[in-house]
């Protein structure tokens, strides 16, 4: 492709960003399955090594498979974002999976004493990482309802060692949101470094950046990649010097890298980003609507719907409010049991992103041995069962959904 040409549709981007002329004309990028480069002669390695001449080493600092996927979610997160007038940019590294982009963003970031402001309903492992992993290094993470600011003000006015404003938006699994414009701007007049994990929304769905957020990281195994065929993540960061520096620094030195085949995998998912996005969206809110009305269901949770009550903050930041959610059965565990085995299309799994709908029963899977009352506090009940709306057509998942309701 002509690299004059301007891009200005948000497929054309998806589809062409981040592609180079491969050496010997292959048409898609290749997968790169070579753990080390070579050198024409020991200048040259001398210059690369130096940092005197661009060019890849090992792929664990860096492979030409990772850069396509690097460079095209780049460009989809700063797509048509300015910065002081001049097209905001961003660096993306790849890694193996979201939370070793999250641990390289955490680390390369924050040093003993600093706290990290957060939200409750983060995705488990994040949590994890922040209560069990980080303490030990003596950073430590106050959690706070953020979508309470007067809460948020609160705690940075009281804690002078907070660093860092962490986010999730939409937040697994509760689909809770936060508004990133308020808690960017709150955590920018404090001199707080500002994350979003976005992987729920994609940028498709919202862009972080464009609340001026400096990091954002993806887990690309969920709607990125879409098809649930490899573990990634992603983190981007609109700093680039501090993204060629300390974050690619301490990606290196972590050793979380993508491999060349799952980058593939990726990105040939994310060239159809918007059409899968567009379809998950409206099936989704079309089964939102579906559920409402059923006499078994009790509750469902979906910010497309005026009754959640993170409603506004997600039509003010999402494009549409996403293929997540979650509902109530009105009889408990044993309804949510018999629901599941029930299904026939619809698939029982814990994973999200993918082009079919995936449900699960958190109280007899994912949080089957957490007590009662700590569900409880994470609106977690007994007969809650979270779906990912997946692209089929529409019928077919409400025949399906009917079926196993009745
Ligand atoms: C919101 C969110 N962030 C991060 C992660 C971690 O990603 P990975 O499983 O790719 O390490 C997940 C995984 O489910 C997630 O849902």
């Amino acid at each position: 492709m002509d690299k004059s040409f301007p891009l200005t549709g948000w497929s054309s981007v998806a589809v062409h960003a981040g592609h180079e002329q491969d050496p010997n004309y292959a048409h898609l990028v290749p997968i790169y399955a070579s753990s080390t480069f070579v050198f024409d002669e020991a200048e040259q390695g001398m210059r690369r090594f130096s940092g005197k001449e661009d060019g890849y080493i090992y792929s664990r600092w860096g492979n030409p498979t990772f850069t396509e996927a690097e460079n095209k979610i780049a460009a989809l997160e700063t797509f048509e974002l300015e910065k002081d007038g001049i097209p905001l940019e961003a660096k993306g590294i790849l890694h193996a999976s979201g939370m070793s982009a999250i641990t390289t963003l955490l680390l390369s970031t924050l040093k003993p004493g600093d706290k990290i402001l957060t939200h409750y309903s983060l995705y488990g492992g994040t949590e994890e990482i922040m209560s069990k992993v980080l303490p030990t290094l003596g950073i430590s993470a106050i959690i706070t309802d953020l979508r309470d600011l007067k809460k948020a003000s609160a705690a940075i006015a009281n804690d002078k060692a907070i660093k860092m404003l962490y986010i999730e938006t939409p937040a697994n699994p509760t689909i809770q949101c936060v508004d990133i414009e308020q808690l960017s701007k709150l955590a920018k007049e404090n001199n707080l470094i500002t994350a979003c994990d976005n992987t729920f929304a994609t940028p498709y769905l919202q862009q972080p950046f464009r609340f001026g957020i400096d990091f954002i990281v993806h887990s690309t195994t969920k709607f990125l990649n879409g098809h649930g065929t490899a573990i990634g993540g992603i983190l981007l960061g609109s700093n680039l010097e501090f993204m060629k520096t300390k974050a690619y620094a301490m990606a290196k030195t972590l050793g979380g890298n993508a491999n060349p085949f799952d980058a593939f995998l990726l990105i040939t998912g994310m060239k159809t980003l918007e059409l899968r996005m567009e379809r998950h969206c409206s099936n989704a809110m079309e089964v939102a609507h579906f559920l409402e009305n059923h006499a078994a269901v009790a509750k469902v949770n979906y910010t497309g719907l005026a009754s959640h009550p993170d409603h506004l903050i997600a039509k003010k930041q999402m494009r549409h409010p996403g293929a997540m959610l979650s509902f109530e059965l009105q009889g408990g565990l044993q309804a949510g049991i018999n629901f599941m085995n029930k299904l026939k299309m619809c698939v029982r799994t814990v994973s999200l992103g993918t082009c079919d709908t995936l449900l699960s029963h958190p109280a007899s899977m994912t949080h089957y041995s957490v007590p009662k009352e700590e569900k409880e506090k994470y609106g977690i009940t007994d007969g809650l069962i979270r779906m990912n709306v997946g692209i089929e057509n529409l019928q077919d998942i409400i025949s399906d959904l009917d079926q196993a309701l009745t």
